[in-house]
């Protein structure tokens, strides 16, 4: 096996000045960013106008950063209804680019940027390559979706602002990947964990070994992941796997990152985004914030923003925030366990898949390929998880498997799930951001 290389800290001359400043400092810019940027959003979007004063609040009430948990959430719904444009607070000919996220349901949530917004954005993407390893001269193959999607284009911009060369494949065409992999030798992959899995595979469908490719850091994120999955990654590709976090209503990729020498959860970038975490239940227009180190829901307020100025967005991932390590001066997020949206309720226990993701990995004969399938049964819902058996497992070691993934799952999360160990290759293979559940349940 190849020597693991890149896993080191940036010297301190090629980080970002923000990087570098103490809390105090940062607070300090924060504050200056945060009254400029309600001033900016009441006096330029009709919404939150209307929205701060219905609540009784004006930007001038901002005289420190506390003062921010007075002013009312935003959250997709307010997008929706002032789709496409009406979030926007600069005139169209301002708006240098689009992107759009789809959502499972109706109406698209759409998002602008300014020339201005597109430079804040490339420079906290290239701090985020750079903080995964990435220097300078390195070649990036970047497989995460360009089109309407922030992941590939939000990537690209910031592989180029770094002095990294960019290999802008995009999803799908797997064994093309590979052979794009294997001939221009990148270092850095970025793309979904999910789809990592599916390039592993591909690698090895063509004959290769993956441990041996050129590839040294992968950049994962668009969707949860768990340690257990950082595991099988570096494993199998012997690189160092690192997250990254973000979302299109707050830019796009490079909210937060994880630094490659601690691993240790994601620093998110304060000069730009100021993160709160507040208890998710019975949220109606504000909640409880928490405590540094309790988990409850992630808000994020832009700082620089100019066309989409966006104010404590629910972002609905769930969370808590840390002291900075790796950057003093910015605090971390710990791995998102979940959205809220993806929570199961199974009789009453809060099941996410990353809870079950975490049993798969562990028990052995089984693939990290597994489906959760949700269905009626009687006046219940009912779960199935459906989960390959890796190539190499013997028949016998099935029934076992899935034994053990039944009581794996009731001792961890605490339920009664069915459990199907299926052939190997017989799932659905992710090629961007994973739908792991699919819902058959019928209407009561
Ligand atoms: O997924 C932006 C992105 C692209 C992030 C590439 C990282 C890499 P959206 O399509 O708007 O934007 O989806 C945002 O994806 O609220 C989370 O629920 C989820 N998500 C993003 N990154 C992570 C992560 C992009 N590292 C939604 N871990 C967010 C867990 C993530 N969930």
């Amino acid at each position: 096996m190849q020597q693991r290389r890149l896993g080191e800290a940036p010297p301190p001359e090629l980080l970002d000045p923000a990087e570098r400043m103490s809390v105090d400092e940062l607070r300090a810019l924060q504050l200056e960013r945060l009254q400029w940027t309600l001033r900016h959003a009441y006096e330029n979007v009709p919404f939150y106008r209307q929205s701060f004063d219905a609540h009784g609040v004006h930007p001038d009430d901002c005289r420190e950063l506390a003062d921010l948990a007075k002013f009312p959430t935003t959250s997709k719904a307010d997008l929706r209804d002032n789709y496409p444009f009406g979030m926007f607070a600069v005139p169209q000919d301002q708006v240098r680019r689009i992107h759009a996220s789809s959502g499972t349901t109706g109406r698209p949530t759409v998002v602008g940027y300014t020339e201005r917004d597109i430079d804040t954005w490339a420079t906290v993407m290239a701090r985020s390559i750079r903080a995964a390893g990435g220097r300078p001269g390195h070649k990036v193959h970047n497989a995460y979706g360009y089109g309407l999607f922030t992941g590939g284009l939000g990537a690209h911009y910031g592989i180029e602002k770094l002095g990294a060369t960019a290999i802008p494949v995009s999803g799908g065409m797997t064994p093309r990947q590979v052979q794009l992999i294997q001939d221009f030798r990148p270092e850095i992959i970025m793309l979904t964990p999910s789809y990592m899995l599916t390039l592993i595979d591909e690698f090895e469908k063509q004959g290769l070994d993956p441990a041996a490719s050129s590839l040294q850091v992968g950049i994962f994120g668009a969707e949860p992941w768990t340690e257990q999955m950082r595991c099988e990654i570096e494993d199998r590709m012997d690189m160092h796997a690192v997250d990254i976090y973000g979302l299109s209503e707050v830019m796009g990729p490079g909210v937060s990152q994880e630094c490659v020498e601690t691993k240790d959860g994601l620093h998110i970038w304060e000069d730009h985004f100021y993160p709160e975490v507040i208890d998710p239940i019975g949220v109606d227009g504000g909640g409880v914030p928490m405590r540094e180190g309790e988990e409850g829901e992630l808000l994020f307020t832009s700082l620089t923003k100019e066309a989409l100025p966006i104010i404590r967005y629910r972002t609905r991932d769930l969370t808590r925030l840390l002291p900075g390590t790796a950057r003093p001066g910015m605090r971390r997020m710990q791995k998102i366990t979940g959205r809220s949206d993806d929570m199961i309720i199974l009789r009453g226990v809060n099941v996410f898949p990353t809870q079950i993701e975490e049993v798969v990995l562990r028990t052995a004969g089984l693939a990290p390929h597994f489906q959760l399938v949700l269905t009626t049964e009687g006046r219940m819902d009912a779960l199935t998880v459906r989960v390959e058996a890796r190539p190499d497992c013997p028949p016998a070691r099935r029934a076992a498997a899935t034994a053990e993934l039944v009581s794996g799952i009731k001792e961890n999360v605490g339920v009664t799930v069915a459990c199907e160990v299926v052939d190997p290759e017989t799932l659905e293979r992710s090629v961007g951001k994973l739908q792991r559940l699919k819902d058959q349940r019928t209407a009561r």
